[in-house]
């Protein structure tokens, strides 16, 4: 009997970063630098129609589990998630992620499934220690952030991760190596959605300042 060997799953195509400088050395040696190589991140940015109404929602979902206090976390239910069609959340967000999963993978998607949507809620001194997800694509936007008390001096002399960037979203892939980037950190803002691999780690240390940081993150799976 014949073995059919699925060549898609196969090709190295997919796996190929396009050779595109991302800097320039001047001077009388010039030269220009590609960074090719590592995990793909998509960033966007929700409306603020959507955003003000996921507020709304989310309060409502908080006050129904006021036992919840400080860190508080809520899982968004489905009626939430896609209500209102081509305008709800569900959908934006899928059109987000699908976008993210073709133009990385080069496959059309077939099928996007959701595994959870939450709302997390942080205040001062409540950090998340560097994690992973189980799905394919994680991501997580924001609804509120937080006056952040930042030290620009203090992250210089920073040997750890332990405490640097404090309230941002730190991603990490590889460790301190040479002629390598291991570390990028973004700085939450109100309507921005990033979007990655969920294998990808990351955190959010503790930070100090005033007012709410809270977020969206979600788990979904895709097949092509
Ligand atoms: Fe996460």
């Amino acid at each position: 009997m014949a073995v059919i060997i699925d060549n898609s799953q196969r090709a190295l195509k997919k796996y190929e970063a396009e050779p595109l400088a991302i800097k320039s050395q001047g001077g009388k040696f010039a030269q220009d630098f590609y960074s090719p190589f590592g995990p793909q991140i998509a960033k966007a940015r929700l409306s603020d129609t959507l955003i003000e109404q996921l507020n709304s929602q989310v309060d409502a979902e908080f006050s129904r589990n006021e036992s919840l206090q400080s860190g508080r976390e809520v899982i968004l239910p489905d009626s939430l998630v896609s209500a209102g069609g081509d305008a709800s959340l569900g959908y934006i967000l899928a059109q987000h992620i699908m976008g993210y999963a073709e133009e990385t993978e080069g496959q059309k998607v077939k099928s996007l499934e959701y595994e959870t949507l939450w709302a997390v809620s942080q205040y001062a001194n409540t950090p998340s220690p560097m994690h992973f997800h189980s799905t394919d694509i994680s991501g997580v936007f924001y609804l509120k952030v937080p006056e952040l008390n930042e030290s620009e001096a203090c992250e210089q002399t920073r040997n750890y991760i332990g405490g640097r960037k404090a309230g941002y979203l730190n991603f990490m892939t590889g460790g301190k190596q040479a002629f390598n980037k291991s570390l990028m950190s973004v700085k939450p803002e109100v309507g921005d959605l990033y979007i990655f691999p969920g294998w990808l780690l990351h955190g959010v240390e503790a930070f100090a300042g005033e007012g709410e940081r809270r977020s969206v993150a979600f788990n979904a799976n895709v097949t092509f």
